[in-house]
């Protein structure tokens, strides 16, 4: 089932939290991309001069062809509000992201944002996480930090495109998906998870969402 009328209806309620002169942090992802697409027609309609942050090159394309001005994450000092999806959401509002491999750049951005906004359909929502939790590990530590996650309980895959080939983050680094069953402390387990070397970025991100917005079916969202 596609929720694309409830994320296009979020987004457009979500908007609200943009104001001129604002610096946006953009996620990635299906829900970002469906909010960067609406904040392109909000920046060109109320003449609004902000500066948008993306977090892969999928997003900086879109923000590109909605003519929304980008520059990099090291050169602002602060975000205004990070827009951007999630892969899982729990009942304590913790967050799994890096479905798509962007987890680091969203963290940092996360790290820089005075207000966090997550859009997310139902499917995503759990009592305690029950998804793989995305890894981005330094190639030459693939071995070193596999044998660490077994030592958590965890089982680590390699992620790797269609074809058989190893998936590449845009930073060159390589995603184990490490599967650790139900996991009801995600706090203690991202920082264990974020001491091992070789480590670059946990998918269990430790900064919550302010506003976490629900799309439902019908074109229906809620705001949690
Ligand atoms: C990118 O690495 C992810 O963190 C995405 O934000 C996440 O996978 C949600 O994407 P969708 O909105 O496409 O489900």
């Amino acid at each position: 089932m596609s929720y694309d009328s409830a994320i296009l209806a979020l987004s457009n309620d979500a908007l609200r939290f943009v104001k001129d002169d604002y610096i946006i942090g953009l996620g990635s992802g299906r829900a970002a991309k469906i909010l960067v697409k609406s904040l392109g027609s909000l920046i060109k309609n109320q003449e609004f001069n902000i500066i948008g942050v993306p977090t892969s090159l999928q997003i900086k394309l879109i923000a590109l062809e909605n003519k929304i001005p980008i520059v990099d994450v090291d050169q602002v000092n602060h975000i205004d509000v990070v827009f951007d999806g999630a892969d899982q959401i729990d009942s304590q509002k913790f967050v799994i992201k890096g479905g798509g491999g962007a987890l680091l750049r969203e963290n940092i951005l996360f790290s820089l944002a005075k207000k966090i906004i997550v859009m997310a359909d139902k499917t995503k929502f759990v009592k305690n996480f029950s998804r793989t939790v995305p890894v981005e590990v330094h190639p030459l530590a693939r071995n070193s930090v596999s044998i660490m996650i077994k030592k958590l309980k965890g089982k680590p895959i390699l992620r790797s495109l269609d074809r058989g080939y190893p998936f590449f983050t845009e930073n060159g680094n390589i995603i184990l998906d490490c599967d650790f069953g139900i996991i009801k402390n995600p706090k203690a387990l991202s920082q264990k998870i974020k001491q091992i070397p070789g480590v670059l970025e946990s998918g269990i991100f430790l900064k919550k969402p302010d506003i976490i917005y629900k799309a439902k079916t019908g074109g229906k969202f809620e705001i949690i």
